[in-house]
């Protein structure tokens, strides 16, 4: 036996049980992950990883396999040890253990070193892997049908530079291990198949706004009313163009006034009660302003918030859609008829584009040939002349109707027009009138005010050429 181990060498048990096939796969998979990773390793430090699978790869198919690995080394070491004392075949006499034993001495050196090798990458490895699965490219991509809705909407948005932990995240330790737990979830849900179509909305377990749009945006910070020019084309066969003209008094700041500092300015707190998951419907609304003093508004023929949950108000009771801006058609062909991008001298085009933006198809390559072919047809069958001379200006149009489907309607994911209503304004969705609907009040009989200057000064509604625009010079302006 003692002969034995004189040729295995100096690191005499370890060597010894190590040189079983499931250790030696383990050593096998660790070396052939680290080199994998070095070669990788250019890629890496080159910048974000922009191509979701090649992220996989890297930052954690690599690092598991690597993982997977190191832990086989131990386990084999530890069974074929079992098995012989199991058998009687295991050694009986080792040098002794103490640090006169030159076998245990380099036992000791060769596992520091190992160790601490395998830590520098193991580091490396999963810190890139934390930054990827914080990277805009694996909450947008990677699952990609489920979160093409979002993502999609995303990057057309003034947040498009704005990774999706910012606001989902947020700054701090608690809220990241929190989403690495809800995040764990989720990854099930994708890889069972059983996640929600649609994504529901609102996020329940969103943390509270305050702590992350404020990063970026500070109450006291806005201020300025804003001017918002939004333009309309009608049904008709000219697509008559009318403006609305709205000064919104967004206020805040120290002052304390207009939108913001009656709801998030300092010193106040909105907590309100909801009777449907997607908080639509508000018949309790506590109110406690500057001066100290609570308010508690009704909705008529409701009593108390009884057992409804409670919400305290924040940016996205209003700003649920800072990122995730879904149009509705008759918007979208606007803003594309204001952009040129669909010509307002073709006859009937907005009629004809909502209409063929609402009918059913039943998946985006779908849509994306039958839209061009319902609105050539269209032409073809009522203007035939027109059709033959504007050719170009129909394909364009049709590009641009494709383009809108596009970012707006899922059918995998069921998310088509209206799916996630957006809480800024009145017109499309209860948004604002949930609470100033002039039927909430306080016991003194006060309500919440539905006065339509109350947020914004209506300067012109609906009118073909509003004499203000021309008084501002801005007779062309477009939202
Ligand atoms: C500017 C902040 C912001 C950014 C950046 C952002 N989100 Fe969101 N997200 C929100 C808000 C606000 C909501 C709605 C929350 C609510 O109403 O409770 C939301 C909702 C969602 C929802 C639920 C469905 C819905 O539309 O309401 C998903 C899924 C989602 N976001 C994914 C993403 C992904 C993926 C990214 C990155 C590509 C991202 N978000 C980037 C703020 C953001
Ligand atoms: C990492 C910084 C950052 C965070 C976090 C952030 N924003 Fe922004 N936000 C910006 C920037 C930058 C712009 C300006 C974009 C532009 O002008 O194109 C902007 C613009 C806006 C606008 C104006 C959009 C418009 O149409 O002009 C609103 C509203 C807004 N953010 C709300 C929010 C809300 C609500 C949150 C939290 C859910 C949030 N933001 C979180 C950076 C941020
Ligand atoms: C009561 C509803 C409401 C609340 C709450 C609210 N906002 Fe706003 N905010 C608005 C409206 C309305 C506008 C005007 C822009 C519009 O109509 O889209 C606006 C505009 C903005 C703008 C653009 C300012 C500009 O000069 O263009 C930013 C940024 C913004 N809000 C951030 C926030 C943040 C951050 C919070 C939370 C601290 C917040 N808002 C809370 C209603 C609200
Ligand atoms: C959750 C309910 C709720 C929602 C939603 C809501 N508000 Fe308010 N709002 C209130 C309450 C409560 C008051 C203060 C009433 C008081 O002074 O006691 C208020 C006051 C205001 C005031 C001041 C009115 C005045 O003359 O003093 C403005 C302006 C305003 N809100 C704008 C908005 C806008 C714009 C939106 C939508 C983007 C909105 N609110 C959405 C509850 C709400
Ligand atoms: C509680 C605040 C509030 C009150 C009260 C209010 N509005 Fe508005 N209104 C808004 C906001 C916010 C928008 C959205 C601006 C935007 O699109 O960014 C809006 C948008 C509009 C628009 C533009 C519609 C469009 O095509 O986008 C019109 C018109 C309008 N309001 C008319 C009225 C009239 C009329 C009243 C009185 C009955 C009224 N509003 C009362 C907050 C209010």
């Amino acid at each position: 036996m003692i002969r034995f181990w004189g040729w295995r060498g100096p690191i005499s048990p370890l060597i010894y049980l190590s040189s079983n096939l499931l250790s030696l796969a383990g050593v096998a998979i660790v070396t052939t992950a680290a080199v994998f990773w070095m070669f990788l390793l250019p890629t890496t430090l080159s910048g974000e990883i922009t191509h979701p699978y090649i992220g996989i790869l890297v930052f954690l198919a690599v690092p598991a396999a690597f993982f997977f690995g190191l832990a086989l080394i131990p386990l084999g070491i530890w069974l074929r040890q079992r098995r012989e004392h199991r058998k009687g075949l295991y050694p009986t006499s080792f040098p002794p253990s103490n640090w006169q034993n030159r076998e245990l001495r380099r036992l000791v050196y060769f596992v520091g070193a190992t160790t601490f090798a395998n830590l520098v990458i193991a580091s490396q490895v999963t810190y890139g892997a934390v930054n990827y699965m914080d990277s805009v490219t694996f909450c947008g991509q990677t699952c990609h049908t489920v979160m093409q809705p979002e993502f999609t909407a995303h990057q057309n948005s003034p947040h498009a530079r704005v990774a999706c932990v910012a606001c989902h995240i947020g700054p701090g330790a608690s809220w990241f291990v929190r989403s690495k737990i809800s995040g764990t979830g989720q990854v099930f849900a994708v890889l069972l198949n059983n996640y929600p179509r649609p994504i529901p909305t609102p996020v329940s377990n969103l943390r509270p706004a305050r702590e992350t749009c404020e990063v970026c945006h500070w109450p006291a910070k806005f201020g300025s009313d804003r001017l918002e020019v939004i333009p309309s084309f009608a049904d008709d066969e000219a697509n008559t163009l009318t403006k609305t003209v709205l000064l919104m008094k967004i206020g805040g700041g120290a002052s304390g006034t207009g939108i913001h500092g009656v709801h998030v300015g300092a010193g106040v707190r909105i907590r309100y009660a909801y009777s449907d998951q997607a908080r639509q419907t508000i018949p309790w609304v506590e109110y406690s302003g500057r001066d100290g003093r609570t308010t508690v508004y009704q909705a008529a023929g409701t009593k108390g918030p009884g057992a409804l949950p409670i919400r305290e108000m924040d940016c996205i009771d209003c700003h649920n859609r800072p990122t995730h801006i879904f149009q509705l058609p008759e918007r979208a062909v606007d803003s594309a008829m204001a952009a040129g991008d669909i010509s307002p001298s073709l006859p009937f085009v907005k009629k004809e584009s909502v209409e063929i933006l609402r009918g059913n198809y039943a998946s985006r390559e779908e849509a994306a040939a039958r839209i061009p072919a319902a609105l050539a047809g269209y032409y073809r069958q009522h203007y035939p002349a027109l059709e033959q001379q504007r050719g170009p200006e129909i394909a364009r149009a049709s590009r641009a109707l494709v383009g809108i489907y596009d970012r707006n309607v899922f059918p995998a994911m069921r998310v088509s027009w209206g799916t996630y209503p957006n809480n800024i304004g009145h017109n499309d969705f209860p948004g604002c009138f949930r609470c100033h609907d002039d039927a909430h009040a306080s016991a003194d009989g006060r309500k919440i005010t539905q006065d339509c200057g109350a947020c914004h000064n209506l300067l012109a509604m609906s009118e073909p050429s509003p004499k203000i625009l021309s008084d501002l010079g801005l007779a062309d302006a477009a939202k």
